[in-house]
């Protein structure tokens, strides 16, 4: 299937890559592979199990042996809808931390692999475009300021119902930024030949519209 058209969307947390990739991929009626998700799915169900969180074999298992689905906006674990569980901060930050584990890397995998199936695919992450697809026909790197975005996590974790501290957010954020920037497998950095997109000014229409418009310049070439 490498001939299946891939778009990238790397960049930190709340960025604004998931809701970008999504609109990005309705528009071309594209899928969409949210592989954060499954960082948070397995950080998710380790907690659920008590999974010991040094047993780095076990972490693993847990990662090859995901039981989820995705329909829609929905995100299932073992057939519970998990969608707003996942989106925990504590949740994110088990996410991060076992998301620097290689061998739990490496069994989620082939999972998104899965996902690349016509006519198309938008991928979103921290190492769609360096390690995961890296072939891929557009690639983009999305950032903004830590300021800007701290308040966008702010909002969505009040709208979702969570209750959030700005100031404990932002050391969060900076936390999460320096464990997924240094960590040496599949380090988040801009894949060569990727898009930088600074949003820190931009509405995510204003996003969607530049990646569109350079994947309409790859498909002119
Ligand atoms: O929404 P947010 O950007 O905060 O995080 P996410 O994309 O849901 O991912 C949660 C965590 O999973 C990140 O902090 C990364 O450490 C990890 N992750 C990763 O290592 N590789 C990916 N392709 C996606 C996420
Ligand atoms: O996936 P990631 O963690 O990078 O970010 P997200 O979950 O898409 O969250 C970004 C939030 O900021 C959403 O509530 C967006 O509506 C908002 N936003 C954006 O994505 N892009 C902008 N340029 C401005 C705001």
């Amino acid at each position: 299937n490498t001939h299946i058209p891939v778009i990238t969307i790397d960049g930190p947390t709340a960025s604004g890559k998931g809701t970008v990739a999504q609109r990005v991929a309705q528009h071309l009626g594209f899928h969409y592979l949210d592989s954060g998700a499954l960082y948070r799915l397995t950080a998710l169900s380790v907690l659920r199990r008590n999974v010991p969180l040094d047993d780095e074999h076990a972490l693993a298992k847990a990662a090859e042996h995901l039981h989820c689905h995705f329909s829609g906006a929905h995100i299932f674990l073992a057939n519970e809808d998990v969608s707003n569980d996942i989106r925990a901060e504590a949740v994110g930050n088990l996410a991060s931390k076992i998301a620097a584990i290689p061998t739990v890397r490496q069994a989620l995998y082939g999972l998104q692999l899965s996902f690349r199936q016509h006519p198309g695919l938008v991928a979103d992450g921290r190492d769609m475009g360096t390690v995961i697809f890296p072939h891929a026909g557009l690639k983009v790197f999305l950032t903004a300021s830590v300021e800007a975005r701290a308040q966008r996590r702010y909002k969505q974790l009040i709208d979702k119902g969570f209750s959030a501290i700005m100031e404990d957010l932002l050391k969060d954020l900076t936390e999460r930024d320096a464990r997924d920037t240094n960590r040496s497998s599949a380090p988040l950095k801009a894949a060569e030949g990727a898009h930088l997109l600074d949003t820190s000014a931009m509405t995510a229409d204003q996003a969607v519209e530049q990646v569109l418009s350079w994947y309409a310049a790859t498909k002119q070439v």
